[in-house]
């Protein structure tokens, strides 16, 4: 049975992903500090599939600490690597805070996927690596541009320095590109639990459905799309957390080292935000109170995916429609606010 390390294991996608590696057969080990997440999500993982999930609360930027992991399980044979600060808006607040907590953590990490044998690593990157598209829907040829924020420059190096070290070492090391990863675990037991005010679209949305929030706005609806509202490419995290363990498999099978492959993970539809909205509405029967506000700083027009190759190398295929997206999603919203 392989043991894969999972960083950012308490964390929304990284949780779902846990979940799809146990039913999978793979053994799992969580490092996840809580900074952003709360363990809760381990008694989730358990209730779902009834293993116990043993969770370093270690800092990624402390080496040592990071290293005892390794000395600790000799056995790790592959890292699924979420753990990161991914807020658009912090990151132009705090940039030093971003580019130290993502990038050193990065390189540490895989100093010790060096020093340790480890072969197979995966990386959780972004479509915001795209910046704004000239060309949609985007492939994985698609040329990246300047990203709109210091987070999603750190999407792009931490991509430059997975492709530079999987070049000199032999690694085997895949980039998963999501594009907006949204709902929730079918079971109801694990899902989103933004920090504050939600700054994504579906957790907005749920929250001012169940009156957390008392309303919300749609930045902008003068954009040049078919509605006016931006355009983006929303994806089940459970589909989501599943291509992580097909990319798992393709590396264990193709043995193939000193290699770095990207995948494009989202649905390949473009949708809009008030399309979205009205999708809310029509699962929910809940009549979602909103107004149309200004556009939002570095919001880009329009992207969604070009899906054929993680389709077609990985034998990915999406499962979850935009109705079960927000259904899960709203069940969840339901669930929590009465914990
Ligand atoms: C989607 C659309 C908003 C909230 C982010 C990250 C990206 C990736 C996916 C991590 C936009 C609009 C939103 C609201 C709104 N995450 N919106 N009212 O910005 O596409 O991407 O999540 O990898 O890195 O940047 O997602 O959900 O914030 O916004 O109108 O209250 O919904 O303007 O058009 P985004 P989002």
């Amino acid at each position: 049975m392989q043991t894969i390390l999972v960083t950012g294991g308490c964390g929304f996608i990284g949780a779902h992903t846990i979940v799809d590696l146990i039913e999978n057969g793979f053994n799992v080990i969580s490092v996840d500090n809580l900074s952003r997440a709360s363990d809760n999500s381990l008694l989730g993982i358990e209730k779902i599939t009834g293993k116990k999930i043993k969770n370093y609360r270690v800092n990624l930027t402390d080496k040592e600490a990071t290293e005892l992991i390794f000395k600790e399980n000799p056995d790790i044979t592959g890292i699924i690597h979420f753990a990161a600060f991914k807020a658009v808006g912090e990151s132009v607040e705090k940039p030093l805070d971003y580019y130290e907590n993502n990038l050193f953590s990065l390189v540490y990490l895989l100093q010790m996927a060096v020093k340790y044998k480890v072969v197979h690593f995966i990386f959780s990157s972004s479509c915001t690596v795209y910046g704004n598209p000239e060309i949609i829907p985007v492939t994985e040829d698609t040329p990246l541009q300047t990203t709109a924020s210091p987070y999603g420059a750190t999407k792009q190096m931490g991509e430059t320095i997975v492709r530079d070290t999987a070049f000199t070492y032999p690694l085997s090391t895949i980039l998963l590109r999501y594009f907006n990863p949204v709902g929730a675990h079918p079971s109801n037991t694990i899902g989103e639990l933004p920090i504050g005010r939600p700054q994504n679209l579906v957790p907005a949305i749920t929250q001012t459905a169940i009156g957390k929030l008392p309303t919300m706005q749609v930045y902008g609806d003068d954009y040049d799309t078919r509605d006016g509202s931006c355009i983006r490419d929303y994806i089940h995290v459970c589909d989501i957390a599943h291509a992580h363990t097909l990319a798992l498999q393709y590396s264990i099978k193709n043995k193939i080292t000193n290699h770095c492959e990207v995948f494009n993970l989202g649905t390949g539809n473009g949708i809009t935000v008030l399309e979205a909205i009205k999708a809310f509405e029509k699962v929910s029967g809940v009549k979602l109170n909103y107004q149309i506000g200004p556009r939002r700083p570095g919001d880009i027009v329009s992207i969604y995916a070009n899906n054929n190759h993680a389709i077609q190398q990985l034998g990915w295929s999406i499962q979850y429609s935009l109705e079960d997206m927000m259904r899960t999603a709203w069940e969840w919203e339901k669930s929590i606010a009465i914990k």
